[in-house]
């Protein structure tokens, strides 16, 4: 699996990266969107400064996507983002739907409140998951119609609700174990880093979607209420047993690998078609770094490389001691042939995978100094 962490870059790879970020800053960009450019500003005829316009002021983006100039659809603007992992195709198809038993009251507490949420989630939003009765030949209209599939609208309803609540988690727990380590004056062993990619990979996920469909004063205010509720529960339940949180972000992430897994088969069935098509959005091709000519199914199957990277990290943090244990994946994470098809780390397993990563590091300054 590639990262887009620089530091694990051999030095011809920096010098490359390098030499591909530089160029893409320096290139020219389109009228209108710049944010740097080489060529300096042409001096005002008059000395009366015309007011700008906001949608073609340097400061105010048209539509918010990148404060990084656009070049061509499908070039990589440079990494404006935390490190994240870009899959191969190969390894976005290798993702399986998993469940680790909940065996420990801990488990058990955090497995059931998942299924409530997602019980009570269900009811909210109309969804009923009911299996097309093999051999009945039915239109897409009148398999949605019996509610046996979502619309378009209905999918871009349950995702974007999903991916609000989806961003809070690592966010807070960043937040507390930064406080922690403040507080305490001691060092964090690597969590903060790998949580606060979590919690930006969510919201890269909201901002995919969100540029699909407007969204309505109604849900919005759906979305505010549900952020204060959870934000704040979350808060308090990670300052009370951070492991059994890690769980619970686990399970959730075991259902959105399943959801998004459907969304695949209904593509790949052609029970979408509005999606068929339908251009990817430029925040998408620039994150994953898909071809310019990706379509919707790649996102969709990124997006659920990204959930099994989520589902893997937290079922390993909450096998470990988050007081006392090094975060394996700061470092490196292993690939999706090994997150997809494996549920977690356990305390063993995690322990030889920093093993093998300092003989890795060993080995590469070595290389560097050759
Ligand atoms: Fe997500
Ligand atoms: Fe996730």
């Amino acid at each position: 699996m590639l990262r887009t962490s620089f530091a694990q870059l051999l030095p011809a790879q920096r010098n490359a990266a390098l030499r591909v970020a530089s160029a893409s800053v320096l290139r020219e960009s389109r009228p209108g969107r710049a944010f740097m450019s080489t060529t300096p500003p042409p001096l005002p005829k008059s000395p009366i400064q015309e007011k700008p316009v906001a949608s073609s002021s340097q400061l105010t983006t048209v539509d918010a996507v990148s404060t990084v100039p656009m070049v061509r659809a499908g070039d990589v603007r440079g990494d404006w983002v935390l490190f994240h992992p870009v899959y191969t195709p190969e390894e976005m198809k290798a993702v399986e739907i998993l469940h680790k038993e909940a065996k420990t009251i801990p488990e058990k507490l955090a497995y059931g409140f998942v299924r409530l949420a997602r019980y009570g989630f269900d009811v909210v939003s109309g969804y009923k998951h009911k299996e097309i009765p093999p051999g009945k030949d039915m239109t897409v209209a009148e398999l949605r119609k019996e509610g046996y599939i979502l619309d378009e609208r209905g999918w871009l309803n349950r995702i974007l609700f999903l991916e609000t609540i989806a961003g809070v988690p690592g966010m807070v727990a960043a937040t507390l174990r930064h406080l922690t380590s403040l507080r305490l004056m001691r060092r964090d062993s690597g969590w903060i880093h790998t949580c606060l990619e979590e919690a930006e990979n969510e919201r890269m996920h909201l901002m995919t979607f969100m540029t699909l469909r407007d969204s309505s004063i109604w849900f919005r205010a759906l979305i505010l209420g549900a952020q204060g509720v959870f934000y704040n529960l979350f808060f308090m339940a990670y300052v009370v047993s951070p492991r059994t949180c890690h769980r619970f972000v686990a399970y959730l992430e075991e259902e959105a690998i399943l959801t998004y897994t459907r969304c695949i088969e209904d593509l790949e069935a052609g029970r979408i078609p509005e999606w068929s098509d339908r251009p990817v959005p430029e925040i998408a091709i620039d994150y994953w770094r898909l071809p310019a000519d990706a379509k919707m199914l790649d996102v969709i199957y990124a997006v659920r490389s990204d959930e099994t990277t989520h589902r893997f990290v937290n079922h390993s943090f909450a096998n470990l001691d988050p007081k006392t244990d090094v975060n394996p994946f700061a470092l490196r994470e292993p690939d999706m042939y090994t997150k997809g098809k494996q549920i977690a780390f356990d305390r063993t397993e995690a322990e030889n995978y920093v093993r093998e990563s300092h003989t890795i590091m060993k080995q590469k300054t070595e290389e560097m100094k050759v």
